[in-house]
């Protein structure tokens, strides 16, 4: 049985799998080999998750899990960046298990969070333009695109273009 849960530092391994598998998963297409390793190395590591999974705040909801029979097969995670104003900051799955609902179940586990304890009214996320992924899975869940910007982590590669979906909740 899938459970869904706050993380906890039993967790760190397995959500560095899994976000580092759906991030080379998502953007084989769209990003260089050595961009998509430096982003895992600097964001996926063992030091930053294990931090990411301690936090707990405003700011950072900390991380959700998706557990299957102790194997974390989905993470995700959001914080408010204004009153009353939440952001999905990071949503992954084994890429071996979408579209089976489990991507559903975690962002309304960071939605009921935002909601109930910050009182978010409306909730942002950031996709990456071409992402045929993320994209038609945010809009199914009621997001629309507001704009694009320039994407927000880059070293030298500024081309990749970032777009922002907002919806009321
Ligand atoms: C995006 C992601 C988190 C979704 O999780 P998931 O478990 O596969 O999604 P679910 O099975 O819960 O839901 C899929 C929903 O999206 C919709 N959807 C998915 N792919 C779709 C497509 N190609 N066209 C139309 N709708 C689509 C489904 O209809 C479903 O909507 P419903 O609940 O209203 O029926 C997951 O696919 C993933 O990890 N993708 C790669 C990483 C990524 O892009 N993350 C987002 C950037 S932060």
């Amino acid at each position: 049985m899938i459970k869904i849960m706050q993380a906890n530092s039993t967790h760190v391994n397995g959500i560095i799998k899994v976000c580092s598998d759906g991030y080379r998963a998502t953007y084989k297409d769209l990003y260089t080999k050595e961009y998509i390793e430096s982003v895992i190395s600097d964001f996926y590591n063992v030091a930053r998750i294990s931090a990411e999974v301690e936090t707990r705040n405003r700011q950072w909801g900390g991380y959700f899990v998706a557990v299957d029979n102790e194997h974390v097969i989905g993470a995700g995670g959001g914080g408010l960046t204004g009153e009353g104003i939440g952001e999905i900051f990071v949503l992954y799955l084994d890429p071996t298990r979408k579209n089976q609902g489990i991507g559903t179940k975690l962002l309304h586990a960071i939605t009921k969070q935002q909601k109930e304890i910050y009182g978010v009214k409306e909730q942002w996320v950031s996709v990456q333009k071409g992402n045929r992924m993320g994209i038609p899975f945010y809009e199914a869940k009621g997001f629309v695109l507001q704009h694009e910007q320039k994407g927000w982590y880059n070293k030298g590669q500024g081309e990749y273009k970032t777009l922002r979906y907002a919806r009321d909740i």
